[in-house]
């Protein structure tokens, strides 16, 4: 058969009960030029059943049955607002898997016959979810009252992380969860009555190439190949029902991720024959931290350029799309403004993490008496930092303009009482013979004149 691959979009019903994906635009063919056909997707339904649908082919027009619940639970939880899932559909053909390592899974030289029949597998991409399912279908539509055809949803395989966006240095856990009900009761009964064995396996694609990361069948023994990069996965099913239906973890883990670690993450969970794959994307950030210099204080005297600004944005990933603003506020206008001068970005400088840090410059025009107490506020726009940047600043002194602060109270206060210490000790040693006064002088020239002066006072 010709394989088919259909675009779906989800729409939500607003009032009734009920969930319909639905394919827009008939007979659209898309980029990879195959032919695309209209199909739909009854998630859930009213009471008064499924709507009609004269558009479809009754083939295509799918009422799914869902035992594990694990696709209606996706969508129950899918938040509103956020846009409807991108939506795939194509035949499926079960095959066993083709790594060696997971030959275990399927040792007969067969597929069983119960998984004969039709398959599909539907893949729904949105950010919130990636998500894979396996439907075997019902050989021929049933009506009730429109013609539909009942898919039973087999194997699923869902993350809630599908853009995972982690910081530099820190673990990634990429979540994974699947859930999976034998499609026949022979299916199980060959079985003993226990969660079967499955693989998982998780891969990252680069230029092209995918490169195994880890690799694991609980349950199974055999050669495994090594986890890479320290990652580790909890591969494990979650239910201990003994008769199913059965939901699994495949959580990944990977230890403090460095920038060659970004890219497209495949995880793909087999069963004997059959497989689902969702897709991540892992990508990192790091915010940098802001320092201006001179600060807190930047000196200059009335039609004098102050020194340069240098303001220093540190150790921040990725390096493309960092935006370095000067701002003046306060001084002779109110409110903030762009500050003038000249201003440059240095060359990036990389460190062994993977972040990089610049600096960004100011050469500030000649300042006058009115810019007294100004600011200027060095703002760093960067997709790590919040949409408001992260900013440092630095403020105008004009000399001949500062009045007596806080700090040289205390400098004043300090002093004196320091001074009047060394009166004291002068006065004793000015009592005592020359031989020390000039060791005195010596030490402290500037108090020279201090002793004599009493001297002459005693003379
Ligand atoms: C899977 O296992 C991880 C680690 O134990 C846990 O944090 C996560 O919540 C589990 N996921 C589900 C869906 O239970």
């Amino acid at each position: 058969m010709k394989p088919l691959s259909l675009l779906l979009a989800v729409t939500l019903g607003e009032r009734t009960p009920r969930l319909l994906a639905q394919e827009q635009g008939p007979q659209d063919v898309g980029g990879g030029g195959l032919a695309k056909r209209p199909a739909a997707l009854l998630l859930r339904q009213g009471p008064e059943g499924p709507p009609p649908r004269p558009d479809l082919d009754p083939k295509l027009y799918l009422k799914v049955d869902d035992p594990t619940g694990t696709l209606q639970a996706a969508f129950r939880r899918y938040p509103r607002g956020v846009p409807a899932p991108h939506c795939e559909i194509s035949r499926y053909i079960p095959l066993p898997a083709s790594a060696n390592w997971a030959s275990g899974l399927s040792p007969e030289r067969s597929c069983p016959r119960a998984l004969d029949g039709d398959w599909l597998t539907v893949s729904m991409s949105s950010s919130v979810l990636s998500l894979s399912s396996l439907l075997r279908l019902q050989p021929e539509p049933q009506q009730e009252p429109v013609l539909i055809t009942v898919a039973t949803v087999v194997l699923t395989v869902l993350t809630h992380t599908p853009a995972p966006r982690i910081r530099l240095g820190q673990d990634a856990i990429l979540d994974l969860s699947f859930a999976y009900m034998p499609p026949t009761l022979e299916a199980t009964a060959s079985l003993a009555p226990s969660p079967p064995p499955f693989g998982l396996e998780w891969r990252r694609q680069h230029l092209g190439k995918g490169h195994l990361l880890l690799a694991a069948t609980p349950g199974l023994g055999g050669q495994m190949p090594a986890a890479r990069e320290g990652a580790v996965a909890f591969a494990a099913w979650d239910d201990d029902d003994p008769w199913g239906p059965w939901t699994g973890n495949g959580t990944f883990w990977l230890p403090a991720v460095r920038p060659f670690q970004e890219g497209t993450y495949l995880a793909t969970v087999h069963l004997p024959y059959l497989q689902g794959q969702v897709s991540l994307e892992l990508t990192m950030h790091k915010p940098p931290k802001v320092s201006l210099s001179p600060a807190p204080l930047v000196w200059a005297a009335p039609g004098e350029a102050p020194p340069e600004l240098l303001c220093l944005v540190s150790h921040f990933y990725p390096s493309e799309g960092l935006e370095v603003e000067w701002e003046l506020r306060g001084g002779s206008e109110s409110g903030s403004q762009k500050a003038e001068g000249q201003r440059w970005l240095s060359s990036l400088r990389h460190h062994s993490d993977g972040s990089v840090s610049l600096s960004g410059h100011l050469k500030l025009p000649p300042i006058t008496a009115e810019q007294h107490g100004a600011r200027y506020i060095c703002r760093v726009h960067h997709s790590s930092l919040p949409a408001s940047g992260r900013s440092a600043e630095v403020t105008v002194e004009v000399a001949g303009f500062s009045g007596p602060s806080l700090e040289d109270g205390v400098g004043l206060f300090l002093s004196a009482f320091l001074l009047l210490g060394l009166f004291k000790v002068l006065g004793w040693y000015c009592k005592k013979g020359k031989s020390k006064i000039n060791l005195m002088l010596y030490l402290i020239k500037p108090k020279i004149l201090l002793c004599r002066h009493k001297q002459y006072k005693k003379l």
